[in-house]
């Protein structure tokens, strides 16, 4: 651990997802909680889903789905996840109730194979466009029809029907949605029935109605972060919710040293590019080592101990993660999911 802190504010998780969930109802909000809750922190963001009302929780992978059942969470919430890796545990998952997003015959036949005491839920994934795994349109027909047989055979439930899509423009997007459409009544008229159809993650939930189906995937704007190019979390009526701190180590002449650095997941490219707040003032950060930055600070204003706020609500002066992914020119999730466990999380 160093001496650097992401404070996370739970409450401002909650408010989040339950604005994303009115803006998109009479649709069901899953909240994704990959990556460590997008470096949040696993359980008590996933805790906060539940406590908000969300009984849908978008795991990615296997492993971090039964990590959410062993901490205790119960079959009364479904955990999806759908980045399924070769030989993967599927016996465990179907026996802990894991909803399994399928996309190949060989994951159904796996699944017939893996014999548990409960049927396998199972979601089919068809691939609209983004070539991010999912059954081609001539591999469809076969894939529901396995499906099917196996769940007259009482081996799988078939819960969802779903895809994702880019979400980087409105046409591609319209032509993924038009596709999904195509899948469900192939798939429908091959005797399959869904309870659940879902396409959208953040930025369609919000800006599409015909991207919401009966379900949304929710990661992104549920931690408030925005797409950016001019679109922060505030012009979507969304919260902040982690801040950044560290401490001043050393102060020499113009030049402070904070307590945090890239080993910590601070990108080096911040050097030049960021600043940090203390106690209101803005201090440009100079260069990024391992543990340290070195910040430009006025002679005889920051002492060693003083806080240190690297991004934040801006509340206290500092830069949002927003403003930080604009000069660094990525997105706020690829910020804050670097951040490794040195930096202590603390929850309010
Ligand atoms: C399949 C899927 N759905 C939903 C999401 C959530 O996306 P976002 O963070 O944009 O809400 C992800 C995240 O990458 C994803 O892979």
């Amino acid at each position: 651990m160093t001496a650097a802190v992401a404070t996370i504010d739970l409450a401002a998780y909650r408010r989040n997802l339950t604005r994303v969930g009115s803006a998109v109802a009479p649709a069901t909000v899953m909240a994704v909680v990959k990556a460590d809750a997008y470096g949040h922190g696993l359980l008590p963001i996933a805790r906060s889903a539940i406590a908000a009302g969300v009984n849908w929780l978008g795991a990615l992978d296997v492993r971090t789905a039964l990590a959410l059942r062993s901490a205790g969470i119960d079959d009364e919430t479904a955990i999806f996840a759908w980045l399924l890796v070769p030989d993967e545990h599927f016996r465990e998952a179907i026996e802990a109730r894991i909803d399994l997003g399928i996309s190949t015959l060989e994951q159904l036949e796996s699944i017939a194979d893996a014999a548990a005491s409960v049927p396998a839920r199972v979601h089919l994934k068809i691939d609209t466009g983004l070539h991010r795994n999912g059954a081609s349109a001539a591999d469809w027909p076969d894939l529901v029809r396995r499906a099917v047989s196996l769940e007259s055979a009482g081996l799988v439930d078939l819960v969802g029907v779903w895809t994702h899509i880019a979400e980087a423009s409105d046409a591609e997007d319209s032509e993924a949605i038009r596709r999904f459409h195509d899948a469900i009544g192939a798939a429908q008229a091959l005797g399959a029935a869904f309870e659940v159809r879902h396409l959208a993650a953040s930025a369609a939930s919000l800006a599409r109605p015909d991207a919401r189906f009966d379900l949304v995937r929710i990661g992104a704007f549920a931690y408030g972060i925005a797409p950016g190019g001019g679109v922060g979390p505030a012009e979507l009526g969304l919260e902040p919710v982690m801040t950044l701190r560290s401490v001043v180590l050393s102060v020499t002449g113009s030049t402070a040293e904070v307590g945090i650095g890239f080993r910590d997941g601070i990108s080096t490219a911040a050097a030049g590019a960021v600043s940090v707040a203390i106690a209101g003032d803005r201090c440009a950060v100079v260069e990024v080592r391992g543990d340290r930055l070195s910040i430009a600070v006025e002679p005889g204003r920051v002492h060693a101990g003083d806080t240190v706020v690297l991004f934040g609500g801006g509340g206290e002066g500092e830069a949002t993660l927003q403003e930080w992914a604009d000069a660094l020119d990525t997105i706020g999730e690829e910020i804050v999911t670097r951040l490794t466990d040195r930096v202590r999380r603390e929850y309010v």
